[in-house]
């Protein structure tokens, strides 16, 4: 009973901060993202009677960190009473460090799990499966554009526009790979604790999520690159007015948002976010993807550069059944 299934990363561009409800880790308000093609993990499901527990090895090494949540993701998966596992998880990107590798880790954990399992889910359930396992994760069981809604007690998530519709392209500004010092659970519930932003982000987000929705339809990439910039700061805000505070930025951080100023004022077609961490996405027109490239290659602090286009959903590429 063995499984392999790949999933790329998402970025969001109305993000997800906030629970409504801890236990079922159901967000506070909804999210639009971009699924990536480049980036990917290549998660490996093996359950076997023989095992008297789960393991988890991350890019080959021994994961004691992840385990338990990986553990809880499968017993939502398959159900409590399911044999143990071998899962094997490979990313082509740092992991844990701001770059949505929770979102591709399980999503691709999710599709491996149920088809180790021989459970035939369809992509709205393996969704909300992940979704319970990691928000984020949720939207990379779909392609390009997708949007997270939250209605009543659940998720539903939607494609908004196929990859090829609007082939955006997605320059990834490394400023430091180690692991960030607070993760996204814990800190999105420290904020909702403790910031005095907190309920007037979440009040504002069905309009920015309008907004958002709007531009993806017409395809305008000024009202996008506008709606998109403000909603990634005013997350930020939130984290930075936390207490204790968040503040995932670094010196290199800061200096890529100069980069992308002066690309939109050279008349570039491109915008920036963040998420929890101090990597810089500037999302770009295809035609502008080079220059983009070589003007955050040039500033100083950026350790590595990746460049991607929109991508897939996640999938099964190897099932060996039962
Ligand atoms: C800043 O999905 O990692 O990337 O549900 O607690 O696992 P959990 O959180 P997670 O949070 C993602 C936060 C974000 C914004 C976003 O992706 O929407």
């Amino acid at each position: 009973m063995q499984a392999t299934a790949i999933a790329q990363p998402n970025i969001a561009l109305i993000k997800y901060w906030g629970k409504r409800d801890v236990d079922r880790n159901l967000p506070a308000a909804g999210s639009i993202s971009i699924t990536l093609s480049d980036l990917y993990t290549e998660v490996d499901v093996e359950l076997d009677a023989d095992l008297t527990g789960d393991s988890l090895l991350t890019n080959g090494i021994a994961d004691q960190h992840r385990l338990a949540r990986m553990s809880d993701c499968l017993d939502m998966v398959i159900g409590e009473q399911r044999l143990h596992a071998r899962v094997t998880s490979i990313s082509n990107f740092p992991i844990a460090a701001g770059l949505a590798s929770s979102a591709s880790v399980f999503a691709a954990a999710t599709v491996a799990a149920a088809a180790a399992a021989g459970l035939s889910y369809n992509t709205q359930k393996l969704a909300r499966l992940a979704g319970q396992a990691s928000g984020s994760a949720a939207r990379s069981l779909f392609a390009g554009f997708t949007e997270l809604s939250n209605v009543a007690d659940t998720i539903s998530v939607k494609s908004l526009c196929d990859v090829l519709s609007w082939p955006l392209q997605v320059v990834v500004a490394i400023t430091a790979t180690t692991p960030k010092a607070t993760g996204s659970s814990e800190a999105m519930e420290i904020s909702r604790a403790t910031s005095p932003f907190y309920d007037k982000w979440i009040e504002q987000q069905a309009q920015d999520l309008a907004t958002a929705r709007a531009a993806i339809e017409r395809r305008d990439f000024a009202s996008l690159a506008t709606v998109a910039e403000h909603n990634c700061l005013k997350m930020h805000s939130v984290m930075w007015a936390s207490r204790p505070p968040m503040v995932y930025w670094n010196a290199a951080t800061l200096r890529c948002l100069q980069t992308v100023r002066k690309l939109q004022e050279a008349g570039h077609d491109v915008f920036f976010t963040i998420d929890a961490g101090p990597q810089v996405k500037a999302v770009c027109m295809p035609d502008h993807a080079d220059a983009v490239r070589e003007a955050l290659s040039a500033t100083p602090g950026v350790q590595e550069i990746m460049t991607s286009g929109l991508g897939p959903a996640a999938r099964l590429v190897k099932n060996r059944g039962e």
